[in-house]
């Protein structure tokens, strides 16, 4: 009999997934079998129409309409790494945050290098959240691009990315969101909210397979923004030159169809519940988890003590104990799964002082936990710390 898991690694990447993600996942591989938008049998018209609909719903899940203004990728860090690679040029000035995962930190060291583009990192405040007006602040007359995450991975604090865009925007900067950790956790409008480039995961919050990855591109800046990748899109095959029409001048060779799929079934299902119903869910277990946490003396809880400012992602410190040797024994003993570590975001960790004790252990509730499984988490963390 499989050993029963408690899940609580969703920041990594979503588990269990609904039924109708695993669905479509398997259509795709037992019966549709095609690629998109290269042939014309009923099959292959059948995943272009699916495609074009999954653009659709995840375009109406962040308040647009303009479907072909969201690209398709691997992951998030695939389309961060188009973001930056494709917007700055040399001598550019990027403001960022220390709250950045290295998916955002590691394109801008190499641009550093390679680019001399000028980085300046913002110092979030005690709770983690960055303050609008200190990216006011270090705005220069060569910024270019604020990029910045919405949930810090480490702290779950949610940053004021709505507040923060009306500054760029007035200064004439552009702005890129990270979304890889509130997509699907928390309403991003981007239909009032017009940021220029907002990158997510498909496979964490949204609730699709590994290996997907979307940006939602504003116009004009998808006219600026350079392509990193080229080669056939099934479109213009006449010419060797990359099409400039979207989505086709950023999503070269074949897509993951059947993780797209997948993605489709993870959106139509968050709309269908309500992102604002899940979250309340998330958040009431959360709530529970906190509460058990902070009777524990041992016990730090890192990140906002005000639930509206966090969110699923719960980062903790227990005094003599390495975050790693936590995880396992959590694992081995009670079937509790978290992850222990930096979490990819150094900087972050630098800022809490965290850095040399082996980082924090991190739990990250999804949609289908239960208060039940919370108690547990905490009844093993009581007979570790015992
Ligand atoms: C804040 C943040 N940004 C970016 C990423 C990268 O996402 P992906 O694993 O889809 O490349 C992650 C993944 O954990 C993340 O937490």
């Amino acid at each position: 009999m499989a050993r029963e898991r408690i899940y609580l690694d969703n920041a990594a990447t979503s588990w269990p997934k609904p039924a109708s993600v695993v669905e479509a996942v398997h259509d795709h591989l037992t019966k549709l079998g095609a690629c998109a938008g290269r042939s014309g049998y009923r099959e292959a018209n059948e995943v272009e129409r699916l495609i074009g609909d999954a653009r659709k719903q995840i375009a109406y899940l962040f308040g647009t309409h303009v479907q072909e203004q969201v690209i398709f990728g691997h992951n998030g860090t695939d389309m961060l790494n188009l973001a930056l690679h494709g917007l700055l040029r040399r001598g550019d000035h990027v403001i960022t945050t220390s709250v950045e995962h290295n998916s955002v930190l590691r394109p801008l060291s190499t641009m550093r290098e390679m680019l001399d583009v000028d980085v300046t990192y913002v110092q979030p405040g005690e709770d983690g959240r960055v303050d609008p007006n200190a990216i006011g602040e270090a705005i220069r007359d060569n910024t270019r691009l604020v990029a910045i995450t919405h949930v810090s991975n480490v702290t779950g604090a949610i940053q004021p990315v709505e507040e923060i865009f009306a500054i760029a925007k007035d200064r004439g900067v552009r702005m890129l969101v990270d979304a890889a950790q509130s997509a699907g956790h928390l309403d991003l409008n981007l239909g009032e909210t017009p940021i220029d480039m907002v990158a997510f995961s498909g496979h964490k919050g949204l609730l699709g397979p590994l290996g997907t990855g979307a940006m939602i591109l504003q116009a004009d800046i998808a006219e600026e923004l350079q392509s990193q990748r080229q080669g056939g899109t099934g479109t213009k095959s006449e010419s060797d030159q990359q099409p400039t029409e979207l989505p086709s001048k950023f999503e070269s060779g074949n897509p993951n169809v059947t993780g797209i799929l997948g993605l489709r079934a993870g959106v139509e299902y968050i709309r269908e519940q309500t992102v604002t119903a899940l979250n309340r869910h998330c958040m009431h277990n959360t709530a529970r988890l906190l509460e058990g946490l902070k009777t524990m003396p041992t016990v730090r809880i890192l990140g906002p003590e005000n639930l509206e400012h966090r969110t699923s992602v719960v980062s903790i410190i227990v005094e003599s104990f390495d975050p790693h040797e936590l995880a396992t024994a959590l694992d081995s003993a009670f079937g509790v799964q978290c992850r222990a570590g930096l979490h990819c975001a150094p900087l972050m960790h630098q800022h809490l002082g965290t850095i040399g004790i082996g980082g924090t252990l991190r739990f990250s509730l999804g949609i289908f936990n239960t208060a039940e499984q919370i108690d547990r988490t905490l009844e093993a963390m009581q007979a570790i710390l015992r």
